[in-house]
């Protein structure tokens, strides 16, 4: 097959790396449905939440402020809901989970899409590498945060990466994760990553029993303000090859809103899915022993917070 048909492809769910949010939710119609879009402002969430939008279903955006993500909302075509959530501010994420409570609002997905990456400097917060506590500590007390307000088929989304493949050898490095023995933008990047699929995974059994669903998806690869910490060389190469190599957002958001909202995959759970079908993820991603270890220890380190 040649590269060009390849890119085109499908795979069995009759989406693949072209698809876009567009496509993967044509003819479903999300009216009644609420569905909470971290990092709404940008990017694939801007994306989603437009789509959602689109297709009728309200979306919880949220943002660092909640100004923001009011004026992500503007225009759509169904209202949204803008919250308040910076995940390296454990007060803003229970006040988050707090406001949707206070709303009443009944989850049909969450949405963990915000994120960070590759910082090129090692940076703490809470005594924590900070991309380990904005992609995955953040999330981790959001979605426990908000178990109780998850409908009865509820659906967890977890934006992880192709790049949890670079985290640490041994999965989590649990003795450094202030990465004050050892830092790489890419690896703490890598290991927040591979964090949150482990975290879909250990949800998802803890679903077991239930018709709650967790999965982790890759969007593939876009240019987006994500690259905005990348040293210079990595930027340049971006910029230069990335409009043959990468997806667009239409693309990029697609994904994570087919795993949100497809109809078939009502009952799939504890999956890492890419152009809108399942993948395949790094063997140490699936070992259960290694997500429990992280829940306990993201349940201790969330138990001492401010
Ligand atoms: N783009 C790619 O190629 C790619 C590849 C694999 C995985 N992903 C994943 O896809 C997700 C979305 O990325 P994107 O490409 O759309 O990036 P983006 O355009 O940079 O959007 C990221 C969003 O996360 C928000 N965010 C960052 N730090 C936050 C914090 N501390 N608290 C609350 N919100 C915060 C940003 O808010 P501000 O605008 O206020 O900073 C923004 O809304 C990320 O989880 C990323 O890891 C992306």
């Amino acid at each position: 097959m040649s590269i060009v048909g390849w890119f085109k492809s499908k795979g069995p769910s009759g989406f693949g790396y072209t698809s876009t949010a567009e496509e993967v939710t044509a003819g479903l119609d999300l009216a009644g449905k609420k569905i909470l879009v971290t990092g709404c402002n940008s990017g694939l969430g801007l994306e989603a939440m437009r789509v959602l939008a689109l297709r009728g279903a309200t979306v919880l955006g949220t943002a660092r402020t909640v100004e923001k993500a009011k004026a992500a909302g503007e225009g759509l075509k169904t209202p949204i809901v803008p919250l308040a959530c910076e995940l390296s501010d454990p007060a803003s994420v229970r006040a988050c989970v707090a406001e949707v409570k206070r709303q009443g609002h009944v989850l049909d997905a969450v949405i963990c899409n915000a994120g960070i990456m590759a910082l090129p400097k090692r940076e703490t917060i809470h005594g924590l590498e900070l991309q380990f506590f904005t992609n995955h500590i953040g999330h981790f007390m959001l979605v426990t945060g908000l178990l109780d307000s998850l409908a009865e088929t509820g659906r967890v989304v977890m934006l992880s990466s192709s790049a949890h493949t670079m985290a640490p050898k041994v999965g989590i490095a649990f003795d450094d994760l202030d990465a004050s023995k050892s830092y790489s933008g890419w690896t703490n990047y890598g290991q927040s990553k591979i964090a949150n699929l482990l975290f879909a995974k250990e949800l998802s059994r803890r679903f077991a029993g239930t018709k709650k669903t967790a999965n982790a998806v890759h969007p593939g690869v876009i240019r987006t303000n994500l690259g905005r910490h990348m040293n210079p060389v990595m930027t340049f190469v971006f910029n230069v090859f990335g409009g043959i190599a990468t997806k667009n957002v239409h693309e990029g958001a697609a994904t994570e809103v087919w795993a949100a909202t497809n109809p078939s995959l009502a009952t799939v759970s504890g999956e890492y899915m890419a152009d809108c079908n399942l993948a395949k993820c790094r063997a140490d991603a699936n070992d259960p022993a290694i997500a429990k270890r992280l829940w306990e220890v993201s349940e201790g380190i969330v138990a001492k917070l401010p």
